[in-house]
Formats: structure tokens, C-alpha cells, sequence
């Protein structure tokens, strides 16, 4: 049967109180409706429509890489009438929707599948997500007789027998398409809140004698984030979530608690990450690595057997064997080889560092290629800008460059070359020279003594 999905995206949020629209708060480093959008597509789901309202510029530019449709809700008039405004994209299609608010970011996939399995094998008109909670302000109630769903009830619409129960609308649910759009129709904004509520659609539906059917699933799975309580509380339980399958993956999380992995970040076995990490983005860690503690590690792939400590790694990929930090920062665009050693404060930005070579200390190199197995001396510094533009700096194999360098861009250094301790390189030095560029030094005899200045 085909299959769609509408997700809801264009209110304002007003209790999170922010001028980021509210599905563009992130939960474990993704934006809220990405991960409802990514989790439609795992259940299966590929047509995704979503209604765009408030922000609708920015949330259509941060969920374009998704392959997604659109439908503007210009007007915030409520669920329903937002539902109506997606009427271009459900005409003529006939099968079933599935609608979601965007501020769920916890439904899983199975939940979804199980879902539309239940509206399909029950041949129903309409199948409701619901889940038990023990406080449900807030949330839609499902009223029931018996077994029976017999409508939902908005939390600010409530009589007191209502607001007790414990049952509430999880803001997913199947429709039949067709009947779907015939029905939207019959809502009307006669409610506490003036808007034309989707959660009418049951009572309606009811009411015409269609079957209503609900699925339970756990309350974690159906929080809505309303406010930036409900939003923390999102973040906590998604890091859970993400921790313990990378554990049951083989890695060791020392402190779990403490651990901020993204969703989409890979970790191999037998890596150990000590307290206080960050992983974000796009981020792949190897096997058997130490992640020390306190580092940053964004959009970067790490090799096997690499010890990281206290550093920060952006949009970065390092080799196998490799050490880095403590302190130290690389920047976008770098690449480090296998075994090489990147030591205490030193940064590096936009370069390649060849396998075997060690930046010890207290460097940094910026738009340079640098060769295998070299050394580089504390203090080295690539001179990679003049005040107005940019320039290369290359560096061959098996050099060792002295401490307190500067290689003054662009400029070229052979293989298996020497350079002097404090030498300002300006001129390319060639492959198995040593460059000395510094004043000689000049020893002035007694001149202490001369001075009156001998203790
Ligand atoms: C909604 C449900 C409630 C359910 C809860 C689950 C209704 C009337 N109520 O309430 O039964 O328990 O979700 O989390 O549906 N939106 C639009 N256009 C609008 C209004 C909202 O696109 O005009 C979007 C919002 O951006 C949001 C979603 O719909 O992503 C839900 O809106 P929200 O205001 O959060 O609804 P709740 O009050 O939480
Ligand atoms: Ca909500």
C-alpha cells in the first residue's frame, strides 16, 4: 500500500521562548524535525511532506540536504488547518498518510512501523499513537469507552473527569488519505483555543461510524517538546539511548553520564572515552583508541589505536597510531598521517601532515603540506599570511625544522634538510641543505663590568 508522511513544522513555539523556530532547537547535536524526518525514512517512508509556517525560510533551508517537499501554512490556525494546507501534496494520492508533529524527536522507527501495521491490518480510518504517563498536562487525552477510542480531548479543554485521565495523544497518527481530505472540512475553531484542532478528526470520524484505532507505545518514546525543560529532558534521555548502543557496540564509556555523542557519529571497539567528550556531526572514531578526557571532535574521521587528549578536532581526519593534545587544536582541513605526534598547543589549519612526523610543541602550521618523518622544534611558526592574502607552504620528507622557525610563506623546504634553531626561512631550501637564517652571534667582552653593572 503507498504510503506518505505529513510532519507538522510551522508553529512558533511559543513556550520555548526563542527566535529559532521551535523544530530547530537540537536534540544530541540534530535539529528536532530532522530527527523526525530521518526516522519516517527508516520506518520506510519516503514521500515526506513538510508544513511550513513560521521561520518557514530557515527550517525549509536547514531541511533541504533531506530531499523533502514542502506546503506552506501561512497562518498558524492549528493542526488541522495545518494538515489542510499539505491538500496539493495528498491530492490524488490514495493509500495512507501518516502525520507527526515535529517536536517528537524520540518515536523510533519500529514504533512507526508497528503503527501503520496496525492501521493496515485493522483496516482502519484513522490509528492513533498514544502512551500512559503518569502526569499528562499538557497532552491531548484519549477518551475512551472500553476499549473503544471514542475521541481526544485537548488538555486545555478538559472537565475535570477528562483531566484525569492518564492516557495521552502522542501527536502521531494514519489516516486514510482520501477520507483524510474529505474530513478536514468538518473542523471547526469553536475550542478554548480558537484553532482548528487535527485531534477533532476522531470524534468526527467516530461519528460516522469509521474505525478508530490506537496503538500504545512507551511515554520516553512520545515526549513533545514544548518548553526548554521538555527539551533537556529529550537531550537526556536520546544521549541514553545513544550511549548504551555504542556500549553494547564494545566501547567503553567511562562515565556515560558525562558523554555527548551525536547520532550520527561511528565509534569502533575497544575504544575508551574517558569523562567530559563532545563527539558531533559527521564523526567516525576508530577501533582501540583513547579518547582522553575533555575534547571536541566535529565532523572528523579518527584512524585505529589513536589517543586523543583534551583537544579539539574540527572537519579533520587522522591517521592510524596517531597521538594528539593535550591542548592541541586542529582545525578544518587537516589531515595527519599515521604515527605522528601532535603534541602540546599546537594548531593546524587546512594542512597535510605525512605519516612519522612529530609537532611536538607550541607550533603552528596553517596551508602547508608537510612530508614524512619530519621534526619540528618548539615554537614553529608558518608565517602563512601577510595581511592580505594566503600562501602555501611545503615541506618535504624526513626534514627537521629547529625550534623557533619561521617559515615565511610561500616558501619551499626539501627533503632530508636541516634549518637552524630561530632561523626567518624566506627562500626555498634545498634537498639535503642546512638553512641558518639568523644573526650571527657576537660575544662583547667584559662589557658588564664596563657597564657598572656587575653584582
Ligand atoms: C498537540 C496535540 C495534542 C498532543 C500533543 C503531542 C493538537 C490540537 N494537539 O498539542 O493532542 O497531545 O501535540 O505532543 O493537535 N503546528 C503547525 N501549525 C499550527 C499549529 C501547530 O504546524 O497551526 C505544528 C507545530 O509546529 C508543532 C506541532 O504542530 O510541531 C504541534 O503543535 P503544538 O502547538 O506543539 O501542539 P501541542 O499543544 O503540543
Ligand atoms: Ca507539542
Amino acid at each position: 500500500m503507498y504510503k506518505c508522511a505529513l510532519v507538522l513544522a510551522a508553529g512558533q513555539g511559543k513556550r520555548i521562548k526563542s527566535d529559532l523556530p521551535k523544530v530547530l532547537h537540537k536534540v544530541c547535536g540534530k535539529e528536532m524535525v530532522i530527527h523526525v524526518i530521518d526516522t519516517i525514512r527508516k520506518a520506510e517512508i519516503n514521500d515526506v511532506n513538510v508544513i511550513v509556517g513560521n521561520g518557514a525560510e530557515l527550517v525549509k533551508d536547514r531541511t533541504k540536504v533531506k530531499n523533502v517537499e514542502y506546503s506552506l501554512q501561512s497562518e498558524q490556525l492549528g493542526t488541522g488547518h495545518a494538515v489542510k494546507c499539505a491538500s496539493e501534496f495528498l491530492k490524488d494520492k490514495k493509500g495512507v498518510v501518516a502525520v507527526f508533529t515535529g517536536d517528537t524527536p524520540l518515536i523510533s522507527d519500529a514504533t512507526i512501523k508497528k503503527l501503520v501495521d496496525s492501521h493496515i491490518n485493522n483496516n482502519n480510518s484513522a490509528t492513533i499513537l498514544t502512551s500512559i504517563v503518569e502526569d499528562p498536562t499538557g497532552y491531548g487525552r484519549i477518551i475512551r469507552d472500553g476499549n473503544e477510542v471514542l475521541k481526544i480531548v485537548e488538555h486545555k479543554d478538559c472537565n475535570e473527569q477528562e483531566l484525569k485521565v492518564n492516557e495521552m495523544n502522542a501527536g502521531i497518527y494514519c489516516f486514510d488519505i482520501e477520507l483524510l481530505s474529505k474530513s478536514l472540512n468538518k473542523l471547526s475553531n469553536d475550542n478554548e483555543q480558537g484553532e482548528y484542532y487535527l485531534t477533532d478528526l476522531i470524534e468526527i470520524l467516530k461519528s460516522e461510524n469509521k474505525t478508530v484505532g490506537a496503538v500504545i507505545t512507551d511515554y520516553e518514546e512520545t515526549i513533545g517538546v514544548n518548553s526548554r525543560v521538555q527539551l533537556a529532558q529529550a537531550e537526556e534521555i536520546f544521549k541514553d539511548r545513544i550511549n548504551i548502543k555504542h556500549m553494547e557496540n564494545g566501547v567503553t564509556l567511562i562515565d556515560p553520564k558525562t558523554t555527548y555523542i551525536g547520532v550520527d557519529v561511528v565509534i569502533g571497539k575497544d575504544t575508551i572515552v574517558y569523562p567530559n567528550n563532545i563527539f558531533e556531526g559527521n564523526t567516525t572514531i576508530g577501533n582501540g583508541c583513547i579518547i582522553y578526557q575533555n575534547s571536541r571532535i566535529k565532523d572528523s574521521t579518527i584512524g585505529d589505536e589513536v589517543d586523543i587528549q583534551s583537544s579539539v578536532i574540527l572537519d579533520s581526519i587522522i591517521g592510524d597510531n596517531t597521538t594528539v593534545g593535550p591542548f592541541a587544536y586542529l582545525r578544518p582541513e587537516t589531515k595527519v598521517g599515521k604515527n605522528a605526534r601532535i603534541g602540546d598547543f599546537v594548531e593546524i589549519k587546512k594542512s597535510t601532515i605525512g605519516d612519522g612526523t612529530k609537532v611536538s610543541h607550541l607550533t603552528y602550521i596553517g596551508d602547508a603540506e608537510v612530508g614524512k618523518k619530519c621534526n619540528f622544534g618548539c615554537g614553529t611558526v608558518v608565517v602563512n599570511y601577510d595581511g592580505k592574502n594566503k600562501y602555501k607552504t611545503i615541506i618535504g620528507d624526513n626534514s627537521f625544522i629547529g625550534c623557533n622557525t619561521n617559515l615565511v610563506s610561500p616558501v619551499e623546504v626539501g627533503d632530508n634538510t636541516y634549518i637552524a634553531a630561530g632561523s626567518t626561512i624566506t627562500a626555498e631550501v634545498k634537498e639535503g641543505d642546512l638553512a641558518v637564517a639568523r644573526a650571527k652571534q657576537r660575544n662583547i667582552k667584559g662589557w658588564v663590568e664596563k657597564k657598572g653593572l656587575k653584582k
